[in-house]
């Protein structure tokens, strides 16, 4: 085997403003037991006007960049996982590749809702095994603050605004990125969300009148969706590193809902410090989720060198993704 990719920085980013439970009681039909025990979010950070998508993926790229000692200008590629960018067009990673000077780099979003992130780590993972000088800046970012309906108790009390961002270049044979997996099942697609203002239902009074610009999510079938998915992806990722469950260090699952991250960690019989959790401070922040519990974690020194770790996603699509590192 070749040499492997490798995460040499990491860098987050939220906004300053947050939303609590207590909040959300003054503005819907909902209590802190209720969202507290259903989902395990406490509160959320909420993009202020004229905050924007780009303006978090931009500070929490410059984190990332910082800490992997390298400048914008010796950048390669940019990639964005996203399904809120600022417009259709450009992309957030252009507009990201201009704010760092990155005028080497090629710059594109990809569109996997919440498995954004891992699906671009994964792009990155095959660029730098077939050429391992190549720096690749990899973001998740949302503002699905603006995308959601504040009358809709059912979905706002979910979400939240974030980036996450992650330097990758080539490593040694030990160490770094071992496998990705990626899924998607576009039959079901209906369950989970945004059908409007895209090219199909434009912004028009009917489309505005029907909310078709807000997520909508089937709840229950999603959750029965995501765990049966990423419990697969998990089997898929373990088997395919040649690692024992008990042999993990860290798994880093999409911060959906803490009932589904407890459901996986039972499966996995892991214990509770093996699971990273960090939904109680900041919502489903659906791409940007994975990249900021991963920062989180090598920051505050979780992540030991030689770890086994597990990242794993699950979103609109369906998509999901699994990729396993030794860190
Ligand atoms: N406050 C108070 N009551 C509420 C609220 C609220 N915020 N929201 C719903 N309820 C009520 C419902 O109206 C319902 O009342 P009823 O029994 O009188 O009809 C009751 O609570 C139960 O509602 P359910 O939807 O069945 O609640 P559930 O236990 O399924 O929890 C939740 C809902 C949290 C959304 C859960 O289903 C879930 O987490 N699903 C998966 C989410 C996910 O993984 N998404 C994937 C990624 S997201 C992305 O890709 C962008």
């Amino acid at each position: 085997m070749g040499p492997r990719s490798k995460i040499i920085g990491t860098g987050s980013f939220v906004p300053e403003k947050v939303l609590t439970n207590k909040d959300l009681e003054s503005m819907i039909d909902t209590s802190d037991e209720w969202i507290s025990t259903r989902t395990g979010i406490k509160e959320r950070h909420i993009a202020s006007e004229g905050e924007n998508n780009s303006d978090l993926a931009i500070l929490a790229s410059k984190r990332a960049l910082e800490m992997a000692e390298i400048d914008g200008k010796d950048l390669d590629l940019i990639i964005v996982g996203t399904l809120t960018p600022d417009m259709p067009m450009p992309s957030v990673a252009c507009l990201v590749q201009c704010a760092l000077g990155a005028t080497k780099a090629g710059a594109m979003d990809v569109s996997a809702t919440c498995s954004g992130f891992l699906y671009s780590l994964s792009i990155a993972d095959k660029f730098v095994r077939s050429n391992p000088q190549m720096k690749i800046l990899v973001i998740g970012s949302e503002v699905l603050s603006r995308r959601v309906n504040w009358q809709d108790r059912t979905t706002c009390v979910l979400f939240g605004d974030g980036a996450g961002a992650a330097v990758v270049t080539g490593g040694d044979e030990k160490g770094g990125i071992i496998s990705t997996h990626l899924h998607a099942d576009g039959s079901v697609w209906e369950l989970l969300t945004i059908r409007g203002l895209g090219t199909k239902y434009p912004v028009d009074e009917e489309i505005l009148s029907k909310g078709w610009q807000y997520i909508e999510m089937q709840g229950r079938d999603v959750f029965k969706h995501a765990v049966r998915a990423l419990e697969s992806v998990t089997n898929e990722a373990l088997t395919a590193a040649g690692w024992e469950k008990p042999e993990l260090d860290l798994l880093i699952a999409h911060q959906a809902n803490i009932r589904i991250l407890e459901y996986l960690r039972e499966r996995l019989e892991l214990p509770r410090d093996k699971v990273f959790i960090n939904i109680h401070k900041y919502g489903n922040t659906s791409a940007a989720s994975v990249p900021i519990a991963l920062d989180e974690a090598n920051r505050s020194g979780r992540l030991k060198k030689g770890d086994k770790v597990l990242m794993i996603s699950f979103g609109g699509g369906f998509t999901w993704a699994g990729v396993t590192m030794e860190w």
